[in-house]
């Protein structure tokens, strides 16, 4: 039987880098000879993108927080079904930008649900299902603000104001406390070379923990 893949999730907020950084483990992963997936929440399925497409869409109306956080995990249970799941029992890694940890981040800290609850979802819709290893980005709000309004129209999230980005990224810096064995934290304000020499650092990691698991 194949050995179960490594699963590992990029987190972060917005315009801090995850996905010019997703670009690069990739290019150094498939390198070093791993058979990856890479792919994102919400989303990463059909059905996963057009709730996405629901999530981030502006709208005149309003959204339920509680309608977000279902969507969320809707989103998230076809992911896994369709497509983590999968993967990872064929010994393939998987590369996620954003997964659970967002939900606590932005549901839980951003809009002020209750992790209570986010943790039931979490175990219905994942059973014993967690990353192996992820990597949070982080830098001061207004950083990463400035980086995300440039790249053009703000999505449903992006139009939040900063108070709300402060609550997410002090719950990633929480949970990156809380979880320190799982969590590798990059100092995502510095020059993008100096993230890529961090991050090479982060591939070596895998590649060697991989490795040891299955010599
Ligand atoms: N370390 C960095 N220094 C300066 N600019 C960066 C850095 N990392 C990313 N950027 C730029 O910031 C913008 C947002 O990056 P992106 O990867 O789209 O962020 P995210 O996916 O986290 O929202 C892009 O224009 C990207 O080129
Ligand atoms: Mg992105």
């Amino acid at each position: 039987m194949e050995p179960r893949g490594l699963f590992i999730t990029v987190e972060g907020g917005e315009g801090v880098g995850k996905s010019t950084n997703m670009q690069f483990l990739q290019e150094h992963l498939i390198e070093a000879g791993v058979d990856l997936v890479v792919t994102r929440e919400p989303g990463g399925t059909a059905l996963g993108e057009d709730i996405r497409e629901l999530l981030l869409k502006p709208r005149e109306d309003s959204m339920a927080d509680n309608a977000e956080l279902l969507l969320v995990f809707a989103a998230r249970a076809q992911h896994l079904a369709q497509l983590v799941e999968p993967a990872l029992a064929r010994g393939q890694w998987v590369l996620c930008d954003r997964f659970t940890d967002a939900t606590y981040a932005y549901q839980g800290g951003g809009r002020g649900l209750s992790m209570a609850t986010i943790r039931q979802l979490e175990q219905l819709v994942q059973g014993d299902l967690r990353p192996d290893y992820t990597l949070l980005l982080d830098c001061p709000v207004e950083v990463g603000m400035s980086r995300a309004s440039a790249r053009g129209e703000l999505d449903r999230f992006e139009q939040e104001q900063a108070e709300f980005f402060q609550r997410v990224r002090n719950t990633y810096l929480q949970l990156a406390r809380e979880s320190s064995g799982r969590y590798h934290l990059v100092d995502a304000a510095r020059p993008l070379n100096e993230v890529e020499q961090q991050l090479e650092q982060v591939c070596a990691e895998l590649l060697a923990c991989w490795g040891a698991r299955h010599r």
